[in-house]
């Protein structure tokens, strides 16, 4: 396969055409950002050990019957995907409460969320991803009530997989942000499953492993990403 020119740069990665019209390569960079883009550092490893950490999660989540972009690892820092025609609503599931949730309500943080709350977001930089509803969804058309539905469905699905796989790395998945788009008909998982868009807590200290540490300037930010992925059993090397 051979890659072309760049479709897209967004914060953290980078999407390339390929040969293959059906076919984009993912490049995970180095940088981070957080609040809008507000606040942006490179760290050393991130891009390759995203692209890891989000090969082995796809690759669990296909195994749990769960249709997703992801085809195959290129290189230490890209992958191959299928091309998606993305749909601009953002689907988030929390189980415990954290982050905008603690935000908005005042609620406690780290209290359980039962059952977990599902909310969903307009992907939108320029208006800063605001909350919506499926109302809004379908009246603006940005998704109909068919993929709505099905991205309810397979949003909660993910959460029944990888609750118990980090739970059984000692983690607590406490929410996390998937993206979903349209290829042949059938609405599939894009974008990337990694710490960067999801909270990760050790779930015997809640110590936070995900990109709280970068946006709460906490510190060690990939070395608690690369534990994440050593008590799943992913080989950074
Ligand atoms: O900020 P908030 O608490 O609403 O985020 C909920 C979850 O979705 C977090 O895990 C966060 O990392 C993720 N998220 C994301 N990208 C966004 C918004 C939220 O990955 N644009």
């Amino acid at each position: 396969m051979e890659k072309r020119d760049a479709l897209y740069a967004g914060k953290a990665k980078s999407v390339y055409r390929t040969d293959d019209p059906g076919r984009l390569i993912l490049h995970f960079r180095d940088d981070t950002s957080a609040f809008d883009g507000k606040r942006k550092e490179a760290l050393a490893r991130k891009g390759m050990v995203n692209n890891k950490f989000n090969a082995f999660i796809m690759g669990k989540l296909e195994e749990a019957g769960i249709p997703t972009h992801f085809e195959k690892l290129l290189s230490d820092t890209e992958c191959v995907v299928k091309k998606l025609d993305m749909i601009p609503v953002e689907c988030v599931v929390r189980n415990l409460a954290a982050g905008g949730l603690v935000r908005r309500l005042g609620v406690e943080e780290g209290i359980v969320l039962d059952p977990p709350t599902y909310e969903l977001f307009l992907k939108n930089d320029d208006k800063g991803d605001p909350m919506i509803n499926e109302s809004l969804a379908e009246t603006f058309g940005w998704a109909t009530p068919a993929q709505l539905e099905r991205m309810k469905a397979l949003t909660f699905r993910v959460n029944d997989v990888l609750k118990n796989l980090f739970l059984e790395g000692g983690m607590l998945l406490v929410d996390y942000k998937l993206e979903f788009g349209m290829v042949d008909g059938e609405v599939v998982l894009g974008d990337e499953f990694s710490p960067d868009g999801c909270r990760l807590w050790d779930a015997r200290t809640r110590e936070k492993m995900d990109k709280d540490r970068f946006r709460q300037g906490l510190g060690g930010v990939i070395e608690a990403y690369e534990e994440v992925g050593r008590r799943l059993g992913i080989d950074f090397a």
